[in-house]
């Protein structure tokens, strides 16, 4: 059910919880300038995720996919976290245990302070080689070779998870043992369809926790949440806070 206004009986739970998780996408950064994926003006209805964002495609064209972020990383030089990422970050310094697990690549919460980050999807400042899979930070963009080549000769890649790939190894475990383990579970701005991040919201309600989802548009796991507040992330999230800084 869509409210504006915080109901006393998640009001009360969110404030005396310890441990708290929260699940990340798109639409945390989309106030920051960021494009989000899915939707009529989304990355994925200008380009096709088989020309960019698989594996297969590096392989073909690596100079191709690597224009793509290129592009990518030099938009968010310029780009700032906004109050949801903010407000995140404020959150951690409040409870006992706090894990932010995101499924963004762009670095945002960790500008906004946010400590305890788990990247499901990797970082687009990071790259790796595709030799040796030693990953080093990467911040120039644009860059002058695509694709960027380390000092050894060996073609660097972006240290991000393509559709098709698997995770980097013990994230996800790292992820659903937060997910377990907590009282209150956050999803704020997916649309929880890419697995295995959406069965998270799943892990933790069969665990107990309150679910509650923050989102501009109803999502597939509206109906399954204890709440879900709708409107933009930089607006519902402070008043949260508002709750436990008194
Ligand atoms: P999506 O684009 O699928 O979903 C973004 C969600 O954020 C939607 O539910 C929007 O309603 C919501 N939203 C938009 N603006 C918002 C705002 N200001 N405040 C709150 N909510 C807002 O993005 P993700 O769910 O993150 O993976 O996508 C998941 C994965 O699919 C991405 O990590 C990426 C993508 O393809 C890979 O590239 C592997």
């Amino acid at each position: 059910m869509a409210d504006e206004k915080i109901p006393r009986h998640v009001a009360d739970r969110f404030a005396t919880a310890k441990r708290l998780a929260v699940l990340t996408g798109a639409g945390v950064s989309a106030e920051s300038g960021v494009e989000t994926f899915r939707g009529e003006d989304g990355t994925w209805s200008k380009v096709n995720v088989e020309d960019v964002a698989t594996p297969q495609a590096f392989e073909r064209d690596p100079a191709k996919v690597w224009q793509w972020y290129d592009l990518r990383r030099d938009k968010l030089k310029s780009i700032e976290p906004n109050p949801a990422h903010y407000a995140l970050a404020a959150m951690e310094q409040h409870f006992p245990h706090f894990a932010l697990i995101t499924q963004n690549i762009d670095g945002l919460h960790k500008r906004a302070g946010s400590k305890n980050i788990i990247e499901l999807h990797g970082n687009i400042w990071e790259v790796r080689d595709t030799v040796t899979d030693e990953i080093t930070v990467l911040r120039e963009a644009p860059l002058k070779e695509l694709p960027p080549r380390n000092d050894k000769g060996h073609t660097l890649r972006p240290n991000v998870v393509w559709f098709g790939e698997m995770l980097p190894p013990g994230v996800m475990e790292a992820a659903a043992r937060e997910a377990e383990n907590c009282e209150v579970f956050l999803v704020v701005g997916t649309s929880a369809v890419v697995q295995p991040a959406a069965s998270l919201p799943i892990i933790a309600k069969r665990s107990g926790a309150m679910v509650l989802e923050f989102t501009l548009h109803w999502t597939e796991i509206s109906d399954f949440v204890d709440h879900t507040f709708l409107g933009k992330a930089g607006k519902t999230l402070p008043p949260l806070l508002d709750l436990i800084s008194k």
